[in-house]
């Protein structure tokens, strides 16, 4: 069956059938395209027949956006066993408690690709992120015994700029989808990590899960688009964490303490009316690596580090208050008249109600450390993951503050940075991010 028939249409067939047809017959229908993958992918087939959201370990919206995660974190097995839901206004991923885990894959669209191709891979992709999220192992699933635990899992896709590129594209390119413009103060990005056609951001709170989901979306792929990076993340583990206080980042400070509430501030975060279908309910994301260097921030005393955060290393609390919650009181001065909370210090210079209002949008980071090496004790970092209905409006007049002037800057690099559509979730018998292609 030619892929892109009538009978393709929306809702208008199982998503199990249809997907069979591309992965079992759809070799017509990957013509021209280089078929050595989905060769392969047809013989390992017949082989083997949240309140605070965010970072504060809170419970927070499900993927659906309006109510609380199924994470049940009691009883045994009760945490393997947890499940979001696939189907919904919004993608999970987002709003919802960061997992333990997490994965960032960084892909290409194969170089003969059409729209064509861009929906057949979000044909597959929504049946496997379906099932994967469900507890079963997706058709073509070697070892769909892995599936059962689900641990929470999110699977998040994005399109990158190149997408708009493809011809059959026939929605509008949103004009804030490219990259960021160049930060030469504090950017020293390495073309490794250079934005791609498409994200696929996997989390869970065991990382077996995210390991074999990463593997069944790669495999399923590969004939349609090439992996160009794949970046791993981790947070504290579910329950190791004194409930309520934010996750630490390799430098030891409390990270993630001031954040838009799912329920209360999805605006910040959702787009709505005036988006296209495809994007009303989704978001964008920016996703930038950036290096923290160990080395240096162990030679600067408490006094530097607090002074170039603004808040203290022990709790998180503001310099002005005494637990982390505390509301930073941006008028107190010294003894001698200088601002307590310093005029440079991170956390003045990236919060927004000095600034209007507006610039507000989701962090969802995740710790990196790929480890040391023959030529330095630690390769770690940040995935500085953030959410924003208007990247323009939100995100991008903190990030020009920061690269301006901020004391953290003296200690920290950014090496990456991407920025994607996430369209909106995806309906029972639909395929993610339909009316992006005719
Ligand atoms: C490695 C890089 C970074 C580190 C280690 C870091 C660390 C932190 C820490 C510890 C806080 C205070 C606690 C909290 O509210 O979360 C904070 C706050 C914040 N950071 Fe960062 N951050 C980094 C990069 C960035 C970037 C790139 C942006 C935006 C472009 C950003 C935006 C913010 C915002 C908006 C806040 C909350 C400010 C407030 O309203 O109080 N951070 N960051």
């Amino acid at each position: 069956m030619a892929v892109g028939s009538a009978s393709d249409a929306p809702g208008s067939r199982s998503p199990g059938p249809r997907r069979r047809d591309l992965l079992a017959g759809g070799v017509g229908a990957l013509g021209g395209l280089g078929l050595g993958g989905l060769a392969g992918h047809q013989a390992a087939h017949a082989e083997g027949s949240p309140a605070r959201p965010a970072s504060s370990g809170a419970t927070g919206a499900t993927g659906t956006g309006t109510s609380a995660t199924a994470d049940a974190t009691t009883g045994p097995g009760a945490l393997g066993r947890a499940r979001r839901p696939f189907y919904g206004t919004h993608q999970g991923g987002v709003f919802d408690r960061p997992q333990a885990h997490g994965v960032w894959l960084g892909l290409d669209l194969v170089e003969e690709a059409d729209a064509s191709t861009l929906r057949r891979l979000f044909t597959i992709w929504t049946d496997d992120a379906a099932a994967l999220m469900s507890g079963r192992g997706p058709l073509a699933d070697t070892e769909p015994e892995m599936a059962a635990v689900t641990a929470g899992l999110t699977i998040t896709f994005g399109v990158g700029p190149g997408v708009f590129d493809l011809t059959g594209i026939t929605a509008d390119r949103p004009g804030w989808l490219r990259p960021l413009p160049a930060f030469p103060s504090i950017d020293q990005l390495e073309e490794r990590w250079r934005g791609t056609d498409l994200v696929v951001q996997i989390c869970a709170d065991s990382p077996l899960t995210v390991a074999h989901a990463q593997w069944v979306l790669l495999k399923d792929a590969r004939s349609l688009a090439r992996i160009v990076w794949c970046q791993k993340g981790f947070r504290e583990a579910v329950g190791t964490e004194v409930p309520g206080r934010s996750m630490r980042n390799l430098f030891g400070q409390v990270d993630g303490t001031v954040n838009p509430a799912a329920g209360q501030d999805d605006p910040v975060v959702w787009m709505c009316a005036s988006a296209p279908d495809w994007l009303r309910g989704g978001t964008s994301m920016v996703l930038r690596r950036i290096a923290m260097n160990l080395s240096t921030w162990e030679q600067a005393d408490s006094v530097s580090r607090e002074l170039a955060l603004g808040r203290t290393q022990a709790t998180g609390a503001p310099l002005t208050g005494q637990v982390e919650h505390d509301v930073p009181d941006l008028q107190a001065t010294d003894a001698i008249g200088l601002p307590v909370i310093d005029t440079f210090s991170h956390v003045r210079r990236s919060m927004p109600h000095e600034h209007g209002g507006v610039d507000r949008f989701l962090r969802r980071p995740y710790t990196y450390d790929e480890g040391p090496s023959a030529h330095a004790l630690s390769d770690a970092g940040l995935l500085f993951v953030a959410f924003q209905a208007d990247l323009e409006r939100q995100f991008l007049p903190v990030q020009r503050r920061l690269a301006e002037a901020d004391r953290l800057n003296a200690w920290t690099t950014p090496v990456g940075s991407a920025v994607y559509a996430i369209p909106r979730g995806v309906r029972e018998g639909e395929v993610l991010a339909e009316g992006l292609w005719r």
